[in-house]
């Protein structure tokens, strides 16, 4: 599908060695613990974590749950709009370390509207962990503990990340530098 409408940011490789750093970072941060019992739950945002979520994960060298949730922003292109919650995670949390991992940070309202449903169920503590930051757009308070990778202004796809449901698949990142063409 490459074409000069897209342009390559991030190879596959560059994303792999970064992934592992992040959840080496994670491993040692959670070692004290004692996740045996009370494992830290990581929360898949659906559908744009998807790879990130699988790739992370596997390299946590604990003990850990996993969980997914999905919630759908009346997003249509490139703006974002209303939020709901589409479904729900089933993990009882309360009292659990939570770790929310997002494919994007861009104005923060998803992951505002995700924190604040979460910490009603009294979690033990709530870190996010984003696999791409975009901290010009952000218009509400909200920063994640844990970042893949800053990125500008630019729309992306790939490694899960969509424009209209397409490009989710590449196992690359390339930025779309006109979404009206794609
Ligand atoms: P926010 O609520 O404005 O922070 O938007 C976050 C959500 O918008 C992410 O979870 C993505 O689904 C989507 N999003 C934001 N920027 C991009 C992008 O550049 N490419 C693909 N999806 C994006
Ligand atoms: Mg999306």
């Amino acid at each position: 599908m490459m074409n000069d409408n897209f342009k390559i940011l991030l190879t596959p490789e560059q994303i792999q060695t970064r992934v592992k750093e992040l959840a080496e970072k994670i491993t040692l941060d959670y070692s004290s613990v004692d996740n045996s019992i009370r494992r830290p739950v990581f929360i898949c945002t659906l559908k744009g974590a998807v790879y990130f979520f699988a790739d992370l994960t596997k390299h946590i060298k604990r003990p850990i749950m996993l969980d997914f949730a999905k919630l759908s922003s009346y997003r249509s292109g490139t703006t974002s709009g209303d939020l709901e919650m589409q479904n729900d995670i089933t993990t009882d949390i309360e009292g659990r370390d939570v770790i929310i991992v997002e494919d994007i940070i861009d104005s923060g309202k998803t992951l505002k509207f995700f924190v604040e449903h979460l910490k009603k169920r009294n979690p033990k503590s709530i870190k996010i962990c984003a696999f791409l930051d975009k901290k010009e757009r952000r218009e509400v308070d909200v920063s994640a503990d844990y970042v893949g990778f800053d990125i500008p202004c630019g729309f992306v796809v790939g490694y899960g990340l969509d424009y209209a449901e397409k490009y989710r698949e590449l196992p690359y990142l390339a930025e779309v530098i006109d979404p009206s063409k794609a």
